[in-house]
């Protein structure tokens, strides 16, 4: 018979304690995504980082590493003071019931109403629209998409854009146009046709030869994180809001990434002249701590979905929980109180001026650079040229995109992989980071571009038995 010291093979006090990198990395392997963790082990990136400081983490050497990843889910960092002391006070002073699905909750009363609120602020049409939470982006498209669905019966297309990313959730899946995502679990949601993003024309053209009527929604990002922080055309956005509008046809702006003023506005999708009638939020709406998804509809569509005695046609057990509720409510108090929306425009503009220095000075290196507010890419060189990859080009670009995170760790710089872009990685720092650790971030993109000259160079200077390594993973 199991007793319960040898069910519970490892005690909170002992993980409190700290269990060691190499046994987190053993126990990982072992019983977690085990390959991804050892193909993280193998690049160097995959032990583990502890928090020093909202803004810096430590390796297990004790080297400091600027903490720039984090996929924009960190507005504030690691573990940012002023929010632990609020969990603090909400863990000691909370009345409400940790997940009230039968009944009102005050914390989620007010997320809604701030959500609401700040979005009307920027949309006055949206001042009575309605919120419905979940647990994560992926989430949150799903309850968009069902939205979306229930709206508009009668059609059956829902139109996306190459290079998007949506989420992994099969629904989601089915509006992230990436082979290596999507084709082991084909067939998809039927009816999704992808336009190509940022081309006007052309979505015109296609949209008259779908039929606009057969057109339940477009789902689009303002801004596109995975694709590489693409930044569509001045006229794209408006094309499709005016050709949206005019047919009755849903926008769904995903701003999951963009959003909360990670690119520099509240809402990139409204400033760039979309009128969004579903927004999607989730990342930064966690201040770093907890999982949270927010789907914000206009009240006419929810209605559709969610009306009467139809109010449970779509839930989950714990989204709106308090403690996510609670903890939205305070990441957007932060957020206003520190004017974080035009911090991150103004610092995000000095960054990037940075980062154009930089790939002028190593072009060899850093082919081009990008940025949003505080969401920046850097695209390098394929390691390889195209020509010579004997067919292989994806993954060499995956291994290029790889070592170049490694590259970047070993100049203590933490990055973002990019899902839907070649040899891209991405810096999402904290909204909030202090200006001499900001400005020590581009140190560190140069002084790593300086480190390597070449992206090719990447290759020789990885050890031969971490390729080897490489390589039997991959086979
Ligand atoms: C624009 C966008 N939508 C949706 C998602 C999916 O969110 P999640 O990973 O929380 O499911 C992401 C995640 O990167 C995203 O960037």
């Amino acid at each position: 018979m199991s007793t319960k010291s040898n069910l519970l093979k490892i005690t909170t006090a002992e993980v409190l304690a700290g269990l060691g990198s190499k046994r987190t990395v053993a126990l990982e392997s072992k019983f977690g995504n085990g390959d991804l963790i050892k193909l993280l082990d193998i690049l160097g990136i995959g032990r583990l980082l502890t928090v020093k400081s909202p803004w810096l983490l430590e390796d297990d050497n004790g080297k400091e590493i600027i903490n720039a990843g984090g996929y924009a889910a960190l507005p504030f960092g690691e573990m940012y003071p002023p929010l632990l002391e609020f969990i603090h006070s909400y863990l000691e002073k909370n009345r409400n019931m940790g997940l009230p699905q039968q009944s009102a909750s005050e914390w989620r009363a007010a997320l809604e109403t701030n959500l609401v609120s700040i979005l009307a602020a920027e949309l006055p049409s949206h001042a009575d629209s309605q919120v419905f939470f979940s647990n994560s982006g992926a989430e949150a498209i799903e309850a968009a998409i069902k939205f979306a669905k229930a709206a508009r019966k009668k059609a059956k297309y829902i139109i996306n854009f190459s290079k998007g990313y949506h989420g992994k959730t099969l629904g989601a899946l089915s509006l992230t146009p990436n082979e290596e995502y999507q084709a082991l679990f084909r067939p998809l949601m039927p009816g999704v046709k992808t336009l190509r993003y940022g081309d006007a024309y052309l979505f015109e053209k296609e949209i008259k030869r779908i039929g606009p009527k057969n057109i339940i929604a477009i789902v689009l990002e303002p801004i596109q994180g995975e694709g590489g922080v693409i930044i569509p055309p001045k006229d794209f956005l408006p094309t499709v809001n005016q050709v949206a509008k005019k047919h009755g046809i849903i926008i769904i702006a995903d701003e999951i990434q963009s959003g909360l003023g990670r690119t520099g506005y509240w809402f990139a999708s409204v400033t760039a002249g979309l009128e969004p009638d579903i927004i999607t939020l989730a990342k930064p709406l966690g201040g770093g701590m907890v999982p949270i998804g927010a789907t914000i509809s206009r009240k006419n569509i929810v209605k559709k979905m969610l009306g009467g005695l139809e109010s449970k046609r779509h839930s989950n057990t714990f989204g709106g929980g308090s403690l996510a509720m609670a903890v939205g409510l305070k990441s957007l108090e932060i957020i206003i109180e520190q004017d974080l929306v035009s911090k991150s425009k103004q610092n995000g503009e000095k960054g990037l001026l940075r980062l154009k220095e930089i790939q002028a000075k190593y072009p060899a290196y850093i082919k081009e650079v990008r940025g949003a507010g505080m969401l920046f890419a850097i695209q390098l060189r394929h390691i390889v040229k195209p020509a010579i990859s004997f067919g292989q080009s994806d993954l060499l670009s995956q291994l290029g995109t790889a070592l170049a995170m490694r590259a970047f760790h070993k100049n203590g710089l933490h990055v973002c992989f990019t899902l839907n872009a070649a040899q891209v990685v991405r810096l999402t720092p904290a909204l909030n980071m202090p200006e001499g650790i900001f400005n020590e971030v581009f140190e560190r993109v140069e002084k790593t571009a300086k480190n390597n000259r070449s992206a090719w160079h990447m290759l020789p200077k990885t050890r031969a038995d971490i390729l080897a390594k490489l390589a039997k993973l991959a086979l």
